[in-house]
């Protein structure tokens, strides 16, 4: 009877146990879970995904510039949704040198729109950045991975943060691993993320921005000048890359640019004046890219949960560009 009971007893532990790490198991230190939305928004991702899908069938070049979002708004201020924030007086992260490229906000705002119908208050424009960035790399046939969701929307936004938090063009191998080490990212993350490329997307900005012949009037005339001196619209190996199908080709193709010293930034080439990210570098170039692949998503998952706020702080904006 006795050892019946304690059986029971056991039994019933186990239970409870295995209840509580079922319950904790899928939540981060954050707080952010994958599913977060599944009872009180259930077609949040799905939602989300259909104007990913619809926006770049008709301009598949939105792929590159829907995942810098991510980036540009993870490394200011964490994924909090304030390089979509609006001041009057400009002094806003978008109005940042870096920032005047970004494109693609028309989509976050359709995206959110959407969501506000369908179960108003619930899913945070941060939350939007993090599933569009994914579906936007699903969309051009790259790779995929669970996002996890709950982040909550920011208060705040200043020009100069972006201008102190995201890394030069310019910087050396140093730099750029303190920058990204002080964002909770290593030096695999670092190449890894890294090798999306830079080329092949902004080729289009340089040569053919509204489609007849013209560069991006945003970007600065010297600069563009400079950069269309190393993306020459005529080398047939880039113009492979620059069909956004074949981004696995391209992918691994970064690495193999950038080992052969034609990466587009010193900050492409800075990666082989490290032995971790560069051993990463040499061996990916000759890959399938299958294992890039895998490791991309891993990395982006890292990003996505760059200080970011969960709970009560911070709020779900209704509308991405200001506060409520
Ligand atoms: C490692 C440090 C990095 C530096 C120094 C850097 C710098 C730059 C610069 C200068 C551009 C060109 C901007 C322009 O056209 O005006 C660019 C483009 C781009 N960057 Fe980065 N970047 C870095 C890392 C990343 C990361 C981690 C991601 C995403 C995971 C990313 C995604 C992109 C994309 C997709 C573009 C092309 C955007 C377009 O075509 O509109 N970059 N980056």
């Amino acid at each position: 009877m006795a050892a019946l009971r304690m059986t029971i007893s056991c039994v019933i532990l186990l239970q409870v146990l295995s209840c509580l790490l079922s319950s904790f198991a899928p939540t981060n230190v954050q707080g952010l879970k994958v599913g977060f939305y599944d009872k009180a928004c259930p077609k949040a991702e799905l939602i989300v995904k259909k104007f990913v899908f619809e926006a770049m069938k008709k301009d598949p070049t939105l792929g590159a510039p829907l995942l810098r979002l991510f980036f540009h708004d993870c490394f200011v201020r964490g994924c909090e949704g304030s390089v979509l924030l609006e001041l009057k007086n400009k002094k806003d992260e978008k109005n940042a040198m870096p920032n005047l490229s970004l494109r693609g906000f028309e989509i976050i705002d359709n995206a959110k729109a959407a969501l506000e119908k369908e179960c108003p208050g619930i899913v945070s424009c941060s939350d939007v950045l993090a599933i569009v960035a994914r579906d936007a790399m699903v969309a051009l046939n790259g790779p995929s991975w669970e996002v996890e969701t709950g982040r909550r929307d920011g208060l705040v936004t200043n020009m100069y943060e972006a201008l102190s938090n995201l890394p030069s063009p310019l910087s050396n191998i140093s730099s750029l691993i303190t920058r990204f080490h002080s964002k909770g990212l290593d030096k695999k993350d670092l190449v890894v993320l890294s090798g999306k490329g830079h080329c092949p997307q902004i080729r289009n900005r340089l040569y053919n921005f509204t489609g007849k012949g013209d560069s991006d009037p945003n970007l600065d005339t010297k600069y563009a000048a400079k950069l269309r001196n190393k993306c020459k619209p005529t080398d047939n190996t880039m113009a492979l890359e620059m069909d956004p199908g074949s981004f696995k080709t391209f992918d691994v193709s970064y690495f193999k640019r950038v080992s052969q010293r034609r990466g587009l930034f010193q900050s492409d080439a800075a990666l082989l004046d490290n032995q971790e990210t560069k051993s990463y570098l040499l061996k990916q170039m000759n890959s399938d890219g299958s294992t890039f692949f895998k490791d991309f998503g891993v990395s982006m998952v890292k990003m996505g949960r760059i200080g970011v706020l969960t709970g009560k702080v911070g709020q779900v904006r209704k509308k991405c560009r200001m506060v409520n």
